[in-house]
């Protein structure tokens, strides 16, 4: 059984066959989704999603390239819908560099570090977007030692990954890893041991291989899931196991 821990189900892209295409997830294998939101509608929209199919569970938060409008009742609005059973986690939250119009970097971290805060307050662990911006992802993470979760689509170097690792962070794996032209990832997936993997799709985006051009969905996972066995020498039932048993110590689900 895997578990998809990243998929955007609210996402317009799902709006023909939402309900048919998550209540079919287990019989493709798929035990578990976790739905993370990058805004207050679509962690809203988590929440309304997790508490339709047992099988899904939400996070709330705000997305760097979501944040212009961050303010104090802002952050009210995610603590309340935090409170929910079936949130397990802050995200996603971060920062992206990559994009020109996004808030300025100081401006991102101020929104990283407040929904940090509101994390360890909450003891819940967070989901890190980090879009060319590792340096400083790493840094803002480090002053809260207390505080963990899973750097999400992990597109950092191997070094870092050792150092996400040691400092008790676990990393998402998605289809870019299954790309042909993904140089990075099979030193990354050396890098880091399978008890701190996770496999995820970022559904409706990063279909993996051979899939890629359609709309991407959880059934998708189990390529990820295939690569890392190739990369590790195991079977992918194996790391479908420990994937699991991991996102469900991380998200803390029985
Ligand atoms: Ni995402």
């Amino acid at each position: 059984m895997l578990f998809d821990t990243h998929a955007h189900y609210y996402d317009g892209r799902f709006d023909s066959d939402r309900d048919e295409l998550l209540a079919a997830l287990p019989q493709r294998g798929v035990g578990l989704v976790l739905c993370p939101g990058c805004d207050l509608p679509s962690s809203r929209a988590c929440v309304e999603l997790a508490e339709r199919f047992p099988h899904v569970y939400a996070a709330v938060g705000v997305h760097p390239s979501d944040c212009a409008g961050w303010d104090e009742a802002m952050l009210a609005q995610v603590r309340a819908l935090a409170a929910h059973p079936k949130v397990k986690a802050i995200g996603e939250i971060g920062l992206d560099y990559y994009w020109k119009e996004n808030p300025p970097k100081e401006f991102q971290q101020n929104v990283f570090r407040q929904q940090l805060e509101l994390a360890r307050e909450l003891r819940l662990p967070v989901i890190v977007h980090d879009r060319e911006a590792h340096g400083d992802c790493l840094a803002v993470v480090k002053e809260y030692p207390d505080v963990t979760g899973v750097f999400h689509c992990y597109s950092g170097s191997a070094e870092m990954a050792r150092e996400l690792v040691e400092l008790g962070w676990y990393l998402g794996f998605d289809g870019p890893i299954t790309y042909k032209n993904a140089r990075k990832a099979p030193e990354v997936l050396a890098a880091v041991p399978l008890e701190r993997m996770l496999v995820e799709t970022d559904s409706p985006y990063l279909t993996p291989e051979p899939f890629r051009g359609r709309r991407n969905d959880s059934g998708y996972v189990y390529r990820v899931a295939e690569t890392i066995a190739q990369a590790k020498g195991i079977t992918p039932e194996e790391v479908a196991e420990i994937t699991t048993a991991n996102g469900k110590k991380l998200f803390c689900i029985d």
